[in-house]
């Protein structure tokens, strides 16, 4: 069978595509790309490109190269969260050495949320910067890593504690690429969908209710995705390098990087992400700036939605340990983004550590 055909009988439909022009580089989401990343890539004369991909979705990389000059490289590297480190850019940025990639190269990265963090940080890097053309292939790369120019790597410290603020030159969110995503990535990858639907409220957050009784293969996935990348560029617009309102973006991710650290990543992005709203809305709570009907309502989508509210297995501890090394604590004290409603979201809020910890031991259970 045709892989269109088979792309199609999954629920996401051979539309066309769906152009984002509110940030100062191209998005666009659709599937089977191919044409339009080429097309791209001519239009600015671009004819010397490397593929560089996560080796889970060499198959994919593959299909785009055919569509650009003959010879077009493709290096595929393993990666995951825990090769999420300067060493694993090392590797890459001796491999773009090794495959004769100079200043005159674009870099198309291929992959999740992880690949266009480091592709794009390696692009940054290798020879002061190279442009770099960010191909998503996961929900939570095409709603959230995939714009807004934040690149970087872990380290032994924390998430995301090494990098740089570098704008993709374009982004393509390849649908048909989900079709083929374990079931499992997929659902998580909604995390950080529910996150948007919570800044924006009203419509955003309806529509995933309306969804959610609906098998994840029946979505459409084009509109979705384009609605939460649409959310975060009104709001990385005006904020680039995050003093401002593209804070909001960090709902729910304080506690989230915490528990991504406290399991030595074992939770998935996407999974830390819903528990981390959770317990926003529960500090939120505790802060008397949340009321539990709202809550009730967040719990209800995240529930039907079947991503994960607790975790078992680890130690409150290390999660506190995680949380004070983000970036986004300031002079030791944590501060969080917290629900005032479904719509409503305010930044800046410190809290004192005690009541962070108490919240903290709640996500053992539901
Ligand atoms: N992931 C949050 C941001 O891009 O600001």
């Amino acid at each position: 069978m045709n892989r269109r055909h088979s792309v199609e009988s999954a629920g996401m439909p051979c539309r066309a595509p769906l152009h984002i022009d509110m940030l100062p580089y191209p998005v666009v989401v659709g599937a089977f790309l191919e044409r339009e990343v080429a097309a791209f890539l001519n239009s600015r004369s671009m004819k010397r490109v490397v593929l560089l991909c996560d080796r889970r979705v060499e198959e994919h990389a593959y299909r785009y190269a055919e569509a650009l000059p003959k010879g077009t490289p493709v290096l595929a590297f393993p990666l995951g969260e825990r090769r999420k480190r300067l060493r694993t850019v090392e590797a890459v940025l001796d491999a773009l050495a090794e495959a004769g990639v100079d200043r005159q190269s674009t870099v198309l990265g291929v992959g999740g949320g992880v690949a266009g963090d480091l592709f794009g940080f390696a692009a940054a890097s290798y020879m002061r910067g190279v442009p770099f053309v960010n191909l998503a292939t996961s929900v939570v790369a095409m709603v959230d890593a995939s714009v807004g120019g934040k690149t970087g790597v872990d380290l032994a410290a924390g998430k995301n504690l090494a990098g740089a603020f570098c704008d993709p030159i374009a982004v393509f969110a390849a649908i048909e690429t989900l079709d083929t995503l374990p079931a499992r990535q997929l659902r998580e990858g909604l995390g950080e969908v529910v996150k948007h639907a919570i800044l924006e409220g009203g419509v955003a957050f309806t529509r995933l209710e309306e969804l959610a009784s609906l098998s994840l293969r029946a979505w459409p996935w084009d509109a979705i995705v384009a609605e939460s990348i649409r959310i975060k560029s009104a709001l990385v617009l005006d904020d680039r390098l995050e003093s401002g309102r593209r804070e909001l973006l960090n709902l729910g991710h304080t506690f989230a990087h915490g528990l991504e650290y406290a399991t030595d990543y074992r939770l998935s992005h996407g999974a830390a992400v819903s528990i981390g709203l959770r317990a926003a809305g529960l500090l939120a709570i505790r802060r008397k700036m949340f009321s539990r009907e709202e809550h009730r309502r967040l719990i209800s989508l995240l529930t039907q939605l079947k991503l994960p509210l607790h975790d078992e297995d680890f130690e409150t501890e290390g999660v506190l340990e995680g949380m004070a090394a983000d970036k986004k604590a300031r002079n030791g004290a944590l501060r969080f983004v917290l629900p005032r409603a479904i719509g409503e979201v305010e930044r800046g809020i410190a809290v004192p550590l005690s009541t962070v910890r108490a919240v903290v031991e709640r996500l053992h259970t539901v």
